[in-house]
């Protein structure tokens, strides 16, 4: 299956894609998780990147084409893919419809997550990441055995520098201006399933699930 996972900041699109991918036996590819390694590892891109990220400004579209055709194209992507933060413009939607046709495939599935902004600042506000090993958790809905630290690697969990209340605002707007239009387009190509997010993790996933006819 090739699927777009698409919604509006912390919706909890990496959540779900990280069960969809198990379930699935698929890839999951973050175009955020790729940025944020860039920037860990001091890449050229990490260096090109990082002030967009951390204003919660997008990553100009010639760059995010560069990446998505490279990782798209990688044999590990052949068996299908879970996309979570990508296309994010309306030229991003011509630069994956360029790719897949490169690669002859098709999307499956566009699936837009829908919650409210109060439940969505409270899920950005409270999330920690593990730096480690990139496990995430949220101080009230899934913290930690132990407080600050991963449950999996022992690391000291730390909070991504765009979950500010003031960036959490901004993303939101860049999200409604450029990234919500998109769920038009697939609409119109028959392409799109809107689910309500605002439940519980399990709970989504049993969303999803049924739309994807998995259950
Ligand atoms: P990206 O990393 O994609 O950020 P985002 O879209 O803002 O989404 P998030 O990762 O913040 O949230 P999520 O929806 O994955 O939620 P999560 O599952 O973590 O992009 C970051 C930046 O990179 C962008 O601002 C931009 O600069 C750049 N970028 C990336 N892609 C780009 C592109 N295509 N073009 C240009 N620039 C690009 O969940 C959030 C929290 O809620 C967690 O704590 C989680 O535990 C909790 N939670 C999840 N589900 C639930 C639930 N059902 N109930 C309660 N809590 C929940």
């Amino acid at each position: 299956m090739r699927i777009v996972l698409m919604g509006m900041p912390g919706v909890g699109k990496g959540t779900q894609a990280a069960r969809l991918r198990d379930a699935l036996k698929v890839l999951h590819v973050s175009t955020g998780d790729i940025l944020r390694e860039a920037i860990q590892t001091g890449s050229a891109l990490g260096k090109r990147v990082r002030e967009s990220l951390d204003s919660g400004a997008l990553v100009p579209d010639d760059l995010m084409a560069e990446l998505i055709t490279e990782r798209l194209s990688r044999s590990d992507a052949s068996g299908g893919f879970i996309l979570d933060g990508f296309p994010r413009t309306a030229e991003q939607v011509s630069i994956l419809d360029r790719v897949l046709e490169t690669l002859s495939v098709k999307l499956d599935r566009v699936i837009l997550l829908s919650a409210s902004e109060d439940e969505i600042v409270s899920r950005l506000s409270g999330r920690r990441i593990c730096p480690g090993c990139g496990e995430v958790y949220h101080v009230d809905n899934r913290p930690p055995g132990s407080a600050g630290v991963c449950n999996k690697c022992g690391s000291a969990l730390v909070q991504r520098p765009d979950d500010t209340k003031a960036v959490i605002l901004g993303r939101l707007e860049v999200y409604k201006n450029k990234t919500l239009p998109l769920a038009e387009i697939y609409s119109e190509r028959g392409l799109l399933q809107e689910i309500d997010a605002s439940g519980d993790q399990a709970t989504v996933f049993e969303g999803l699930r049924t739309v994807l006819g998995l259950s």
